[in-house]
């Protein structure tokens, strides 16, 4: 892992939650950090563990309108920007087929001007979180980053064409990169307050005071969940040095039911939630499991958490 004490990473949505956990991971590794974020879902309570640190910046700044500014002050500080991570964004599928033309200045528009700051900074290499959106409906499984793209909903397309300006700005500007296609991230500080959280943030929440938990659709669709640690530990390394143009898909290999999950979840909690069933979301894919080859053998990480330790530790 590349770090030193100087080197200073800078983290867009570092308020939120695969942002805080990355914020963690980097000031445990030596980092100086700044987080950008603008706070729509993001808390400051998520970095409150760092109060009074003299090696994190925390300052507001929508990326959908430029980091320019947001980062001059810092730089003149602390000098120049060697690392970001760039996690901003709009993270519902649903939300984007309810309003594409926001998930496109946020989730396309703030890439490109982190691509822009990379640019013109000379940064050393910025780390992004796509999506396993970007896929759509894919029979085969696992699916592998080298099948065909055909997202199946604004926000797939959205983190598509991220990928695509990465690649533009590599092979024009000589811009480093690395993005990762995050399956199902979930644990600790994942916030089920809306309708369009992540569904074991939902479930979790509901599942503890004893409330019922709804399906959309029959259940049988599947997911590849990860848990954030191990997330995190691809975004480290993913931010060093090397792997440059690498796109590589960050799951556990394996795929379990919504049906199933909902009654994992109910039965770790031991308060008798009943499950009920709604009709199926619009963009949703159907089944999902990663390969992880390249996350394993280019970045060197194996997702270890199970499960089931992964939901005991977001449950408690
Ligand atoms: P999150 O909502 O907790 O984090 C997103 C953060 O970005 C928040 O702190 C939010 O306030 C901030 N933000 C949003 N728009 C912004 C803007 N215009 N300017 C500045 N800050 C802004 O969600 P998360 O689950 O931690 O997602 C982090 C990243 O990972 C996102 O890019 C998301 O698309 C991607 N991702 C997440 C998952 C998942 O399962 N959670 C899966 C695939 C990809
Ligand atoms: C999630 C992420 C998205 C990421 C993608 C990668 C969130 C909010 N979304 O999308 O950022 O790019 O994974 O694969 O983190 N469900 C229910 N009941 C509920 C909530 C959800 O049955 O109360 C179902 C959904 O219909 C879906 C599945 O659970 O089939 C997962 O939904 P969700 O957590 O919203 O994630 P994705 O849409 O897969």
């Amino acid at each position: 892992m590349a770090s030193s004490s100087s080197s200073l990473a800078v983290v867009t949505g570092g308020a939120g939650f695969i942002g805080s956990h990355t914020v963690d991971a980097l000031l445990a590794a030596g980092y100086r950090v700044c987080v950008l974020d603008d706070f729509r879902t993001g808390k400051r309570a998520n970095l409150a563990q760092h109060a009074g640190s003299d090696r994190l910046d925390i300052v507001m700044c929508d990326v959908s309108h430029g980091i320019f500014a947001a980062l001059a002050p810092i730089t003149a500080k602390h000098g120049p920007v060697e690392r970001i991570v760039h996690l901003a964004a709009q993270v519902s599928v649903v939300a984007s087929v309810a309003n594409p033309l926001v998930d496109m200045q946020v989730n396309y528009g703030g890439t490109l001007h982190v691509l822009e700051y990379a640019r013109a900074h000379a940064v050393k290499k910025v780390a992004f979180a796509s999506s396993a959106a970007v896929y759509g409906d894919v029979t085969e499984m696992p699916v592998r980053e080298d099948l065909p793209t055909r997202p199946v909903s604004p926000y797939g397309i959205h983190k598509l064409a991220s990928e695509l300006a990465l690649d533009y700005y590599g092979s024009v500007h000589g811009v480093a990169t690395t993005a990762l296609r995050f399956f199902n991230v979930y644990g600790p500080r994942q916030d089920p307050t809306s309708p369009y959280s992540g569904v074991i943030s939902i479930f979790a929440d509901r599942a503890r005071a004893g409330r019922t938990l709804t399906i959309f659709g029959d259940g049988q669709q599947t997911r590849d969940f990860v848990y954030v640690g191990d997330v995190v530990r691809a975004l480290v390394a993913a931010v060093g040095d090397g792997n440059d143009r690498l796109v590589a898909n960050v799951g556990t290999g394996s795929e379990i039911t919504v049906l199933e999950l909902a009654r994992t979840v109910v039965e770790l909690c031991g308060k008798g939630s009943t499950i009920e069933h709604a009709p199926t979301r619009g963009g949703e894919i159907l089944k999902s499991r990663a390969r992880v080859d390249l996350l394993r053998d280019r970045l060197g990480v194996v997702a270890q958490t199970k499960l089931v330790d992964g939901l005991r530790a977001t449950l408690a």
